[in-house]
């Protein structure tokens, strides 16, 4: 815990004078309560605004979504629900979008955040980081539909880069990609006659969806947890 004025201070460059003075001239909230006494104590996990700016915690704000189907990856839609209307509300933020699109029929993990450069990483293919999809299909799959993967599939906006087909049942297989064309997993099995049944993306670099996670649910990332999506 640490007294309100110092910690103003420290955050903000204002001296500790000017920090009591805009305590006293009620310009402070503290978790939304207005707050003028400089010795009050607060957490690190207190929300601090000061003349509507907050001005203590992570410089931007990184969350993970269970997407559920039937939410189009987008920050608005005229028509159609979106993954925003999934973060809660003391978890919105200016600025949140996806980082990366889920189709509206695909679930699983989502990243959502407010720092353009970092989804910029770990979705550019030249970043390589890899994304893991539990996929089903319509048709057995195949060794072709492995070679193929393995080798980089011929879609109509060019030659993807290779990805790994892992088969795990007759109709189901892990696949992961190091770039994220548009309905790319779709179109690659597309080109075997086969179409996606269900899609669920499982992981992100080194972070995997957490289970207890539930569909629909969002929370926060740790630090540790943000820099997984980055490593591999
Ligand atoms: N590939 C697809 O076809 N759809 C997704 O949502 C993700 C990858």
């Amino acid at each position: 815990m640490e007294r309100l004025d110092k910690m103003i201070s420290s955050r903000t460059g204002l001296s500790r004078k000017e920090a009591k003075s805009a305590l006293s001239s009620g310009k402070v909230t503290v978790n939304g309560v207005v707050t003028r006494s400089s010795d009050f104590k607060v957490a690190e996990t207190d929300e601090i605004i000061l003349d509507g700016r907050k001005i203590n915690g992570k410089a931007h704000t990184y969350l993970v979504l269970n997407k559920p189907k039937g939410y189009v990856s987008a920050t608005e839609d005229p028509s159609q629900k979106t993954v925003l209307e999934l973060v809660p509300e003391e978890l919105m933020r200016n600025g949140l979008f996806p980082a990366g699109r889920l189709d509206k029929d695909t679930t699983g993990l989502m990243i959502i955040t407010d720092d353009g450069d970092f989804a910029h990483r770990i979705l550019s293919p030249k970043k390589h980081v890899p994304k893991k999809y539990d996929v089903t299909i319509d048709l057995p799959v195949t060794y072709e539909m492995e070679k193929a993967f393995s080798e980089g599939v011929m879609l109509s906006d060019g030659i993807c880069k290779t990805a790994t087909l892992i088969k795990t049942g007759e109709y189901t297989a892990l696949v992961t990609l190091s770039e994220g064309r548009y309905h790319q997993i779709k179109r690659m099995f597309g080109c075997f006659g086969a179409k996606v049944t269900e899609l669920k993306r499982l992981s992100m670099g080194g972070f995997s969806l957490p289970e207890d996670l539930a569909e629909g649910e969002c929370r926060e990332l740790s630090d540790e947890e943000t820099a997984l999506i980055e490593s591999r």
